[in-house]
């Protein structure tokens, strides 16, 4: 039973303040959960309480999150079993009362949500990946290396936030690491004999002054090659676009150039048919869902088309993207919805539609690991948790690594499977 909920302010990966829980049962187990934060947030997402207090920390402070938790969330959970996370959720839903977690903070229930979970697999004495996914929980995510950073997550001129390294031809998750990370060094050496500057975005990856975003994938294909790789068979590449950053009015400005969705989409098609992509994501913006149709019909069959400020990780959204035949993959982001319920809820509609998964970090990150956990019990084949530098990031990689050590002949790598519209 839970037997008592504290929480505090402590600091994520970019020196803001963020909310930690700790959950105590009364068998005397003690977990704790830190919550994420995004910098190009998506509109739809769940509240993310501030302070709004200028004197402190420029008014991006958590303490009434915090108090939310100590004072309500807290004591509305008091008493009840921690293994019934589905029914503490709908408490924490119920309690905060509003559509988006707007009045305790999506922050503050998040927090809890995860905590809870951790406390009940420490209490049944089980890893967390096989607590909350059981007996088949086995299938290795392919790690999404993030290795060159735009967008809103550094001060270059990149259009693009995300340039992945995807090694989808590695036999095992701790090989696949192995690649992806001797790639990115051999990259390091590459920007800087080029000139380019080698000073990390806030997700650990490079963040150079490239003249365009197809330099960037250049870059990435000359990086695999130079570090004995082969693109596409060995290590695939993909994007995180973010183009909602960049798109007003109908309009999407790119490399100083204003262009129609039409022409964004052909160049779209150009790029899958000239780079070994398997994925792309936020591809158009949060409510262009014209555009994401056109985008689908036309490259839909052969790339993966990553939904995330588009879906939230929100049922609602996902659903709205399903009927409307738009996109074919969910980005998992668990502060986007705020529950461990609702984000599995939002993986299952995705798995019975066709749709694949890939659960994600933050921008924003702490040393809390839960999505490494969460990526294997829900089989999802695929992660995207940054460069494979910087501890934050580099603690779900690690967690993966003593997951799959713990699985052992239990565990399958993903591969190439986990991008089942990839044929290059
Ligand atoms: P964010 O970026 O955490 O800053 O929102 C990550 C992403 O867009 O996938
Ligand atoms: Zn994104």
């Amino acid at each position: 039973l839970i037997e008592a909920v504290n929480a505090r302010e402590i600091l994520d990966s970019r020196g803001n303040p963020t909310v930690e829980v700790e959950v105590l049962l009364d068998d005397g187990i003690v977990q704790r959960a830190a919550v994420p934060s995004g910098a190009s947030t998506g509109a739809f997402e769940a509240y993310e309480l501030r302070d709004g207090d200028k004197g402190r920390y420029s008014g991006k402070g958590v303490l009434k999150a915090v108090a939310a938790v100590v004072d309500e969330l807290g004591p509305a959970i008091e008493g009840v079993e921690a293994s019934e996370q589905r029914i503490i959720d709908e408490i924490l839903i119920e309690t905060d009362g509003t559509e988006n977690k707007s009045r305790t903070g999506a922050n503050a229930i998040l927090g809890v949500s995860l905590a809870v979970a951790k406390a009940a697999a420490d209490s049944a004495d089980l890893p967390l990946f096989r607590y909350l996914g059981g007996p088949n929980a086995h299938l290795l995510p392919v790690p999404l290396f993030n290795v060159i950073n735009g967008g809103e997550h550094a001060d270059n001129g990149i259009d693009f936030q995300e340039f992945f390294l995807a090694p989808i031809g590695a036999e095992t998750y701790g090989e696949s690491l192995r690649w992806g990370t001797e790639v990115y060094h051999v990259l390091k050496g590459e920007l800087k004999s080029a000139g380019y500057n080698t000073g990390l975005g806030d997700e650990g990856g490079f963040a150079p002054d490239l003249p365009s975003n197809r330099e960037g994938l250049d870059f990435l294909i000359r990086a695999i090659e130079k570090a004995g790789f082969t693109p596409g068979k060995d290590i695939a590449v993909g994007l995180d676009v973010a183009a909602t950053e960049f798109y007003k009015d109908g309009v999407y400005t790119v490399e100083g150039k204003e262009w129609s969705v039409d022409t964004l989409v052909d160049y779209f098609a150009d790029l899958v048919a000239n780079f070994p992509i398997v994925t792309i994501e936020d591809a158009l913006a949060e409510d262009d869902w014209d555009g994401w149709k056109k985008l689908t019909d036309a490259i839909g069959s052969k790339v993966q088309l990553v939904g995330d400020d588009l879906f939230v990780t929100n049922p609602k959204r996902l659903q709205q993207g399903i009927d409307l035949g738009v996109a074919n993959s969910l980005l998992v982001k668990v502060n986007q919805i705020g529950t461990l319920s609702e984000t599995l809820d939002a993986i299952s509609l995705a798995t019975r539609s066709g749709y694949t998964s890939m659960l994600s970090h933050r921008s924003g990150e702490t040393e809390d690991t839960t999505i490494a956990d969460l990526a294997v019990a829900v089989n999802a084949g695929q992660i995207k948790t940054g460069a494979p530098a910087r501890s934050e990031r580099v603690a779900k990689y690690n967690q993966l690594l003593r997951i799959e050590e713990e699985l052992g002949a239990a565990a399958v790598f993903a591969g190439r499977s986990a991008f089942p519209r990839f044929k290059g």
